[in-house]
């Protein structure tokens, strides 16, 4: 069985194709990154015009890196939300009319399932890893910071940004700083050479006793501490910063790496995680990954880190949350589903 994949909710123009076993056959990202870079942050209209001209290229060259013809494909999964409307609905329209014109089954994707399914992707094209629950998943991206518990047949939701997602937290702090965008792979990479204990840093917290993140305290708190500095904005180049600086980014990172862990650990006393998936762009951050690798050890929980091809926006993981969709459910009327910018994760 082949299935067809297609993600363009944000600024990733995706099509892939995958097998029954989960094997990825192919995994075409054009990335608009160039495009988005001279505003700082994705312009949706730009996006949506995009997704429009990149999409019939990369959707040939996900069938020919496949080997296969549009007629081997026997599910076709798109991104239905949550993103950016008229990015959504390029792909999703494409999805529904390559469906409808095969007369194969459509699946509509919630791109957050589609992430937090990654972890058990390979990308070397070996089958994907059984997929066991309970698990729980930490998804965390530019857009979403959400913690839930996985079970046969529903996500459950356990706690969510109030505010920032950590990716826009680390994009909005190096825009801020005059780095370049995106800013998680940059600070990622100062931050290396940092001391992440150098400066104190307030780690987000809601004070309602829900156990939602927050982050934008810890933002505000940076901009205080370039101001102090006199970071205002001017372009930084990220190689040649005083140590200082390095030591700040660094610090920044620690601290959304502690808000993360520290919630994990509150969840694991509260109800025990026996598997833990990362997953999203941030799941690419090396303290983030080292860290909780290191935390699933000390407490002997299996902790899946996604291949960092497999992290940010890509086609591959809304096949695969497709076809594990379609074998839960098996075969739906969706001709009338639509796209929607908003789509919590656990809802139908
Ligand atoms: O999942 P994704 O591709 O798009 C969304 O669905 O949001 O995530 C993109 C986000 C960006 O905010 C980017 O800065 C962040 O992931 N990111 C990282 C790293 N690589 C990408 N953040 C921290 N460290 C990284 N190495
Ligand atoms: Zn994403």
């Amino acid at each position: 069985m082949l299935v067809l994949g297609i993600e363009t909710s944000c600024d990733e123009t995706s099509v892939a194709v995958i097998d029954g076993a989960g094997r990825v056959r192919s995994n075409v990202i054009a990335s608009q990154v160039g495009a988005h870079a001279i505003y700082g942050g994705v312009v949706p209209e730009v996006a949506a015009r995009a997704h429009l001209t990149n999409l019939p290229g990369t959707f040939e060259r996900a069938l020919g890196d496949a080997g296969a013809a549009l007629e081997d494909v026997e599910l076709v999964a798109a991104t239905a939300g949550p993103g950016l409307i008229g990015a959504l609905l390029v792909g999703f329209s494409v999805g529904k009319a390559l469906a409808f014109a095969r007369g194969v089954p459509l699946v509509p994707v919630n791109h957050l399932e589609g992430h937090l399914f990654s972890a058990y992707l390979r990308a070397d094209g070996s089958p994907a890893r059984e997929v066991v629950t309970p698990f729980h998943g930490l998804v965390v991206s530019g857009g979403h910071a959400e913690l839930v518990r996985v079970e046969e047949g529903r996500v459950v939701p356990l706690a969510r940004t109030r505010d920032d997602a950590p990716g826009e937290a680390f994009d909005k702090v190096a825009r801020r700083a005059g780095l370049p965008y995106p800013g998680g792979p940059v600070i990622d990479r100062i931050a290396a050479g940092g001391d992440g204990a150098r400066v104190k840093l307030p780690v987000g917290r809601v004070s309602d006793g829900t156990r939602d993140f927050s982050f934008s305290g810890l933002k505000t708190a940076m901009l205080r501490e370039f101001a102090r500095r006199g970071v205002d904005g001017s372009p930084l180049e990220p190689d040649r910063l005083p140590p200082e600086l390095v030591d700040l980014f660094a610090s920044f990172q620690r601290a959304v790496v502690s808000a993360l862990v520290e919630r994990v650990e509150q969840i694991h006393a509260e109800e025990g995680i026996c598997r833990l998936a990362l997953s999203g762009g941030v799941a690419a951050n090396s303290e983030l990954r080292a860290t909780l690798a290191r935390w699933g050890d000390e407490r002997g929980v299996p902790v899946l880190l996604p291949e960092r091809t497999l992290t940010t926006d890509n086609a591959a993981m809304i096949a695969w949350a497709g076809l594990l969709r379609f074998r839960r459910e098996g075969p739906r009327d969706f001709a009338a589903a639509g796209a929607r910018s908003r789509w919590p994760l656990g809802i139908e």
